[in-house]
């Protein structure tokens, strides 16, 4: 265990035998700096340009701060040395735990190092932190079944399968185009692998036509996730591509960001109404789920960043208390060093339908914000 929680909880249970034995009430006996309740967890998210990671960060908070903990939050704007920074500080100033959800998942090593160096438990939170050993817990979701859910959305936008996994009416040939995430972030991996074991069968069977001819990860990531960075990817496509009278069907987009710089660009080639193609997303950003209600995106896949507040914040106790977090995967997540244990929770397509029963009437947005497209 930890070095300060180990003194704090010793201090406590001395405050407490203390004023057990004088008849003082709680608190009375003893410093109140001395007690768990004042230990800090430092939280580092990657970036606030993305709505989900501000609900990420805020969730960890309020719930590490319900309980009595101090929170170390701060966020990287999307900068490697300025997370790296950021890391090092949280264990300068005595951090007890720390949570954190890589901008580049292969670039901390050093600072893992050194808070495994003071006994500082490390909490990979969504994002994987590879290439180290002093990774002790892995918080996500099924990141591969999130590509899966990704591809059959598209495959039920093109009406080639059905919603319950029947065959559709369509038949196709439809032509599409493949995004993929920040080649740094292990999740884009993931995503990627889940679409394309996914799609593949309908590739090679003629159903769907790949037009660009660019099916790599490699070809199709995104850096940093950037929304304008997709649209001009889509951009080059549809002049490279699409030239000669040939339509844009479907687009695999694993993320809303990138939906939305996708869809920028294909209403400015002049794609619209019934003819809008299939595009798919994830995160359930409130914008991507007004173009949804609106018809123009096709679907998105929800995380609930409430629950994986929720189990970060459960291993963080753990951790804390000296137990094990409980994990329900110890297999998938190999970093490269070692298979980090792991707490992975479901995700769910949400299709227009999909919001009032599982956006809307679980809180996670009102209708309102849902009729704006804007959250608050
Ligand atoms: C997360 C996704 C998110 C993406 C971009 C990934 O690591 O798992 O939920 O869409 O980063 O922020």
């Amino acid at each position: 265990m930890n070095r300060r929680v180990l003194a704090a909880l010793g201090s406590a249970a001395l405050a407490l035998s203390m004023a057990a034995c004088s008849g003082d009430g709680a608190g009375s006996g003893g410093n109140d700096s001395d007690t768990p309740a004042d230990l800090t967890i430092g939280v580092s998210m990657p970036t606030q340009t993305s709505e989900r990671w501000i609900a990420d960060g805020n969730s960890v908070k309020e719930k590490l701060e319900a309980k009595g903990y101090q929170v170390d939050l701060q966020y990287a704007g999307d900068d490697i040395p300025t997370q790296s920074q950021q890391v090092d500080q949280m264990i300068t100033r005595g951090a007890d735990v720390l949570i954190i959800a890589a901008i580049d998942g292969t670039a901390l090593s050093g600072q893992l190092q050194a808070a495994a160096d003071a006994d500082i438990p490390v909490i990979a939170y969504d994002r994987l932190i590879r290439d180290s050993p002093n990774v002790d817990f892995y918080v996500s979701f099924d990141n591969y079944k999130v590509g899966v859910a990704q591809a059959t959305a598209l495959l039920v936008g093109l009406g080639v399968q059905t919603k319950d996994g029947a065959k559709g009416e369509a038949k196709g040939p439809f032509n599409i185009e493949l995004f993929a995430g920040s080649l740094d972030d292990n999740n884009a991996h993931f995503f990627f692998d889940g679409a394309m074991d996914t799609l593949k069968p309908f590739i090679d069977d003629g159903t769907l036509k790949v037009t660009s001819g660019q099916t790599k990860i490699e070809q199709v990531a995104i850096l940093r996730w950037q929304q304008e960075a997709a649209q001009k990817r889509m951009e080059d496509l549809l002049t490279s591509s699409y030239n000669s009278g040939t339509k844009v069907d479907g687009v695999l987009s694993p993320y809303d960001g990138l939906s939305r710089g996708i869809i920028t660009a294909l209403q400015n080639a002049g794609y619209k109404g019934a003819d809008f193609p299939v595009v798919t997303g994830q995160d359930a950003e409130i914008a991507s789920v007004k173009l949804i209600d609106d018809g123009v995106q096709s679907s998105t896949i929800f995380k609930d960043t409430r629950l994986l507040a929720e189990q970060a914040v459960i291993a963080g106790e753990a951790f804390l208390t000296d137990k094990a977090p409980e994990a329900n995967d110890t297999e998938t997540y190999n970093n490269g060093v070692k298979v980090v244990p792991s707490y992975l929770l479901p995700v769910q397509t949400v299709y227009k339908d999909d919001i009032k029963p599982v956006l809307i009437d679980s809180g996670y947005f009102t209708a309102e914000e849902v009729a704006a497209g804007q959250a608050g």
